[in-house]
């Protein structure tokens, strides 16, 4: 009897240790400070993700998620209005939801998500729970006067959500779960790591490092200035140049898959590098926002995009635990929090720009000759386009693999083919090509001609996503 109860403990104890690996590498709450876990974790070098977003929220919506499209809209909106808000999947219990104690519930999802083989009902125990509760279905329905009457009027809420506020207790909470001990931050200088470097380094100053890494694929003088704008700040920032390493790995590859897939672990590699150079840092810290948790999937079990930012890095590191102070933010509150921080506006309100740089906007084997080209080209366009007073979402140059039969100065020329993008988008996962007018694009045309050698001939991408990406590799 003895031994059965033993094997019945024993399978008990293995199921529940599934369940713990899920919360850890998906759920990024609050992780429990349970002392034989976090040594054990240690011991397999599986960092422990220090999530902090919800443990100082007051007053705030819970989002059930049934599957469509529009959760992450209505959220954006919940919080727009002044109240914090978060999603969970639908399958969340009514216990579970009182522990929460949210003021007021939205449950979304598309009839067809409904419909679908594995669809499951919501708790109707929720509707006992006192709790005002609202369904969306619809685009039209998650308008903001909509949600602001549910908000306001229905749940009486005091929209007391405040950005400022949140820098503050995020600054708190990353003391109190750093102490005395050092962080790494891959800095990159895209909006989210920028933005998270300026908040750690207010909470933490000197037990900060952040570094750098160029891999020869940025855009015109973008490394110097990354350099130059963060070398000033207190971060103990540390460019590293990589360029002639990365384009020895890229020599002679053309299959975009490949060139990726090198820079990633090329990537790694230096980071490795570097960060044994440095002696015992026991935080990682990453500039994950919370659409790449819902994205990912996860608790959600419905995997969007799976986000890079843990999966690129070796196990090897053994960091204690990672911190992830923007796990909460949406991306447009990440840019008001940079702003509040006071960076400078071209660093919080950037275009997106792949981890693998021009190398993916370089059709075929990667030079520097080539490279050089598309930096001139690119910047042209970024200029002009620039200049607009309503901006596209993303706009840049291609180096096609293309070489066309051109004139110039009176001369036969045999060159390159650019292609210049340009994209209006909300989510950049759908997108419609920008409808530019013919005097800017002739404007870009004569400069890119006039101006970059070896080119001589200039094509506008007119394709939408789906079917195009965005990114032409
Ligand atoms: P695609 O080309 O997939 O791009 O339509 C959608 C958005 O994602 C950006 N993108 C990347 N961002 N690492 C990133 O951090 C990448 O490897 C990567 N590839 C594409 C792209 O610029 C666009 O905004």
């Amino acid at each position: 009897m003895e031994k059965i109860y033993f094997y019945v403990h024993l399978v008990y104890f293995f199921i529940s240790l599934q369940g713990y690996y899920k919360e850890v590498f998906y759920s990024q709450l609050i992780i429990e400070k349970n002392r034989i876990f976090a040594s054990f974790l240690h011991h397999l070098k599986i960092p422990v993700r220090e999530g902090t977003k919800q443990q100082y929220m007051q007053e705030f919506i819970l989002i059930l998620d049934f599957g469509g499209q529009y959760k992450e809209l209505i959220a954006r909106t919940v919080r727009s209005l002044n109240v914090y808000s978060e999603i969970k999947p639908g399958k969340v219990t009514a216990p579970e939801i009182k522990k929460l104690a949210p003021v007021g519930i939205i449950l979304t999802g598309s009839l067809n998500c409904v419909n679908a083989d594995g669809a499951f009902p919501c708790d109707p125990a929720i509707y006992e729970l006192g709790i005002p509760i609202r369904t969306i279905v619809e685009h039209r329905d998650c308008g903001e006067e909509n949600i602001r009457n549910f908000l306001y009027d229905v749940c009486g809420v005091s929209g007391s959500y405040d950005l400022n506020d949140y820098i503050e207790k995020q600054i708190e909470a990353i003391r109190k779960t750093v102490g005395n001990k050092r962080v790494l931050l891959a800095l990159s200088g895209g909006v989210d790591s920028s933005v998270c470097a300026a908040l750690l380094s207010q909470a933490i100053g000197e037990q900060l490092t952040c570094i750098f890494v160029d891999h020869g694929c940025m855009r015109l003088n973008e490394g110097n200035d990354i350099e130059k704008i963060f070398s000033k700040k207190k971060l103990n920032f540390i460019k590293v140049n990589a360029v002639d390493r990365f384009l020895r790995k890229l020599k002679g590859v053309t299959n975009p898959e490949q060139k990726r897939k090198i820079i990633g672990e090329e990537f790694v590699r230096v980071f490795e590098d570097e960060s044994r150079k440095l002696g015992k840092i026991e935080f990682l810290a990453q500039g994950t926002i919370y659409p790449d948790i819902v994205e990912s999937g996860g608790e959600f079990g419905n995997t969007i995009k799976s986000h890079h930012n843990v999966g690129g890095l070796p196990e090897n590191l053994a960091f204690d635990g990672i911190v992830e102070p923007l796990s909460g933010l949406f991306k447009d509150e990440v840019r008001v929090i940079g702003r509040i921080l006071g960076l400078p506006e071209f660093l919080f309100n950037r275009q997106p720009f792949p981890g693998p740089g021009l190398a993916v906007r370089v059709m075929g084997e990667v030079t520097k000759e080539k490279l050089d080209l598309l930096r001139k080209a690119d910047y042209i366009v970024r200029q002009e386009i620039g200049r607009l007073r309503k901006k596209p979402q993303q706009y840049f140059a291609i180096l096609t693999d293309v070489r066309s039969v051109g004139v110039k100065s009176d001369r036969r020329t045999y060159d390159y083919v650019v292609a210049v993008r340009s994209i209006n988008t909300t989510d950049f996962m759908t997108c419609e090509y920008t409808p530019l007018s013919y005097k800017i694009l002739n404007r870009i045309v004569m400069r890119i001609v006039g101006e970059v050698e070896q080119v001589s001939r200039v094509v506008y991408d007119i394709t939408g996503k789906p079917p195009a990406t965005i990114e032409w590799e």
